[in-house]
């Protein structure tokens, strides 16, 4: 079996680490070289020099690159060199009409598409352990899932294919709201100067728990965004909640909120930030008055 990753991003790179070290056969292509080299400098793989010659073959290939126009023009080139009968995983956060189309483009070709976006961070990632919520044919997902156990701790069949990514919608509208709280409680933590490694220590066990807060406080407390999920990505996976929220009629009004409170952190020069630096307004506003 030939398997291929491609995008060795935040999330693909530690990703593909777990297929190098799970499967036979794998290989990876990354836009710019330099990365690709670095990954091979650490995990067992073959580079290849472009996308086609990367997919060359393959049984099943996996993607995890930025947007609905990297996904298709990615997923397009991908699709049309790779084998009838293959598969192709997008591992990508789109919507769920990119991911539709993308299914046409692989109909055409007899390979299957599974729209797959994922949850649980760069940690996640690097731990193996991603949520995946997954669009497609249960037999195409039968084929892929066992070999992306390499890096998911839960992998979901939500439906046809476009309901993994609208799975994923669901998820980054639980998420925003969330992250402001956090902040919120972080902010008031700091200025109210109790302890906060012990406010951790004592809220993280009980009902206010959360992976952000795990994951997040101490961070947030120390001023660090420098990783983890950009703020550019959140945008983006906001415009898709609020475009299909506009379609469906669904009433999002924190989500709405949270994606202008976004937009000010990107002005402020924070778009490749954490999403954790939402608290960053707080501060800002704080230091105002
Ligand atoms: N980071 C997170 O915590 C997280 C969590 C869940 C889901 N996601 C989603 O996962 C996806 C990737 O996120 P990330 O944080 O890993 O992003 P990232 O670090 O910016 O990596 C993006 C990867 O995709 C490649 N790429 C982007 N556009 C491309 C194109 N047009 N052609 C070829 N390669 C292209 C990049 O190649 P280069 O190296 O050449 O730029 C890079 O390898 C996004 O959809 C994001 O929303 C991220």
């Amino acid at each position: 079996m030939k398997y291929v990753f491609i995008g060795l991003g935040i999330m693909g790179y530690p990703m593909a680490g777990h297929l190098s070290k799970s499967s036979g056969r794998l290989t990876v292509y990354n836009r710019t070289i330099s990365t690709a080299q670095r990954w091979a400098g650490e995990f067992d793989g073959e580079l290849a020099p472009s996308l086609a010659e990367a997919v060359a073959g393959a049984q099943l290939v996996f993607a995890c690159v930025g947007n609905d126009q990297d996904s298709l023009s990615v997923g397009e080139v991908a699709i049309n060199a790779m084998p009838p009968g293959s598969i192709y995983v997008d591992h990508t956060t789109t919507s769920a009409a990119c991911a539709e189309q993308l299914e046409t483009i692989a109909k055409a070709r007899d390979v299957g598409l599974i729209d797959a976006p994922v949850s649980g961070g760069e940690a996640g990632a690097v731990n193996g352990a991603l949520s995946v919520m997954c669009g497609g044919e249960l037999s195409h997902l039968d084929r892929a899932a066992p070999v992306m156990d390499a890096y998911a701790k839960r992998i979901v069949h939500i439906g046809p294919v476009g309901h993994g990514q609208l799975c994923k919608a669901v998820n980054q509208i639980a998420i925003a709201g969330l992250l402001q709280g956090l902040s919120e409680a972080v902010h008031f933590a700091k200025s109210a100067g109790i302890d906060t490694d012990k406010t951790l220590e004592a809220i993280s066990g009980g009902a206010a728990q959360s992976w952000q807060m795990e994951n997040r406080w101490l961070t947030m407390v120390d001023g660090e965004f420098d990783f983890g999920f950009a703020v550019k990505w959140m945008r983006k996976d906001l415009d898709i909640v609020l475009k299909e929220g506009d379609r469906t009629g669904a009433h999002l009004p924190v989500t709405q909120l949270i994606d202008d409170f976004y937009k000010q952190v990107a002005q402020n020069g924070g778009a490749g930030w954490d999403t954790s630096s939402l608290v960053t307004l707080l501060e800002q506003d704080k230091n105002k008055s």
